[in-house]
């Protein structure tokens, strides 16, 4: 179970100058005796970057899905499933190598200038709920699995003190799952169905991912023997998430687009699915202002958003550890500027995917951009969490 020591710990720098007074004091006595839990909080509580086991950010960890009773504003959760990739697998260790770059994240050291606040050390309480424990032998299996966990852990009850709050966006806990492939965004959408009906999707990539199933060779569609398994891939779980209706009619954006189609078809099938697209050369030709209002006008700022962010949407030249990567890509700091751009969006959910640490190299580039997003995607749903002019939206569905 999770414990209140980092947030006591961190809490206060004076606590450093406690524990330096107790240490003189704790020569010349039995060991521990005297000691009170906030002396042991300060004296041992905070970690340096490179120690400690590795929890995203040293946040406090709890297996959530053992352990229902577990509260939290918003929690980390590895989704460590790569059988559905169409070319470089590996993104299974996703979800450990974004911890392990997130290491010289700390709450003594996490204030977002840009934001001016701390993520780590404001209203939310923030915890890392470990991995879901997927199979890789059965995607059918996976899916219910990856649907399943993610639903009982969007349902958790936040912390008394913020579902009192009167700002809404505080009464239902916010995901961030580290993938993992792209496929992932299946079980999730069909979660955050269930709790919010349906959500726009607010996509960077380099891909489209509503591609029809059928335009992978592995669709062998036998009108004898239907099975459709093969629709589940992490280039189709859009495509299969429109078709289930799981997604808000005209709402949803792609950003980031530069991958090559099958025929400018693929773009009138991702037409039909309402979605509205936005090139890597978009950024170029509108600017990021123009980019960034454009977005959130489409979406509003009252609909609830699934963030969903492939990691290729950055150039592999600075984010190579990735499973189909497509050189020409933006930048990090251009992904991290338009994320921080549309801060206002109700984001409910949201993913960093693809992250296939094999092909990363030994600088961690492509883990480092992974774990600096997931930072920039914290800070801005804990901003959004205190704004009193904070949109209803439909995280308070009668119903729950
Ligand atoms: C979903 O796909 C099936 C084919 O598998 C098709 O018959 C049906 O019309 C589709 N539904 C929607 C809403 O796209
Ligand atoms: C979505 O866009 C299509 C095509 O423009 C249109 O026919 C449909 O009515 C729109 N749906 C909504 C809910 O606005």
């Amino acid at each position: 179970m999770w414990s209140v020591q980092a947030f006591v710990a961190l809490s206060t720098l004076s606590g450093l100058g406690l524990a330096h007074l107790h240490a003189d004091a704790a020569d010349t006595q039995e060991p521990f005796v005297g000691w009170t839990r906030e002396d042991l909080d300060a004296k041992w509580g905070t970690d340096y970057g490179f120690s400690g086991i590795s929890t995203f950010a040293h946040l406090p960890h709890s297996r959530c899905l053992q352990y229902p009773e577990t509260e939290y504003d918003i929690a980390i959760l590895g989704v460590p499933f790569d059988t559905a990739v169409s070319y470089r697998p590996g993104a299974r260790f996703g979800p450990r190598a974004i911890r392990a770059a997130s290491a010289r994240q700390t709450s003594f050291r996490g204030y977002n200038p840009r934001a001016n606040l701390n993520p780590y050390a404001e209203w939310a309480r923030i915890i890392d709920c470990g991995d879901i424990p997927v199979t890789p032998f059965d995607n059918a299996l996976a899916l219910r699995q990856m649907t399943e966990a993610y639903t009982n852990l969007a349902y958790t009850n936040v912390p008394a003190a913020s579902s009192q709050s009167d700002i809404a966006y505080r009464r239902k806990p916010k995901l961030l799952t580290l993938g993992g492939d792209h496929s992932i965004g299946l079980p999730t959408l069909r979660a955050l169905n269930k709790i919010y009906g349906n959500v726009a999707v607010v996509h960077f990539d380099a891909h489209l991912d509503t591609w029809h199933p059928a335009k992978y060779p592995s669709a062998w569609f036998d009108p004898n023997n239907p099975n459709e398994q093969s629709f589940f891939t992490h280039g189709t779980m859009f495509w299969v998430a429109h078709n289930e209706s799981l997604i808000m009619e005209n709402k949803s954006v792609h950003a980031g687009l530069r991958t090559r189609l099958s025929g400018i078809g693929d773009n009138e099938d991702d037409d039909a699915q309402g979605w509205t697209r936005f090139s890597t050369d978009d950024l170029d030709d509108m600017g990021l202002a123009a980019m960034s209002q454009s977005i959130v006008s489409h979406v509003g700022l009252d609909t609830p958003v699934y963030l969903s962010i492939d990691i290729d949407v950055i150039d592999p030249g600075l984010a190579p550890g990735t499973g189909t990567p497509e050189p020409g890509g933006w930048t990090t700091r251009e992904l991290i500027r338009l994320l921080r751009a549309i801060d206002g969006l109700n984001v409910v959910g949201a993913d960093v995917v693809e992250v296939s640490p094999a092909y990363d190299g030994s600088t961690e580039a492509t883990a480092l951009a992974a774990a600096q997003v997931a930072f920039e995607v914290l800070t801005s749903m804990v901003k959004k969490g205190m704004s009193a002019n904070d949109p209803v939206g439909a995280d308070v569905r009668d119903e729950l």
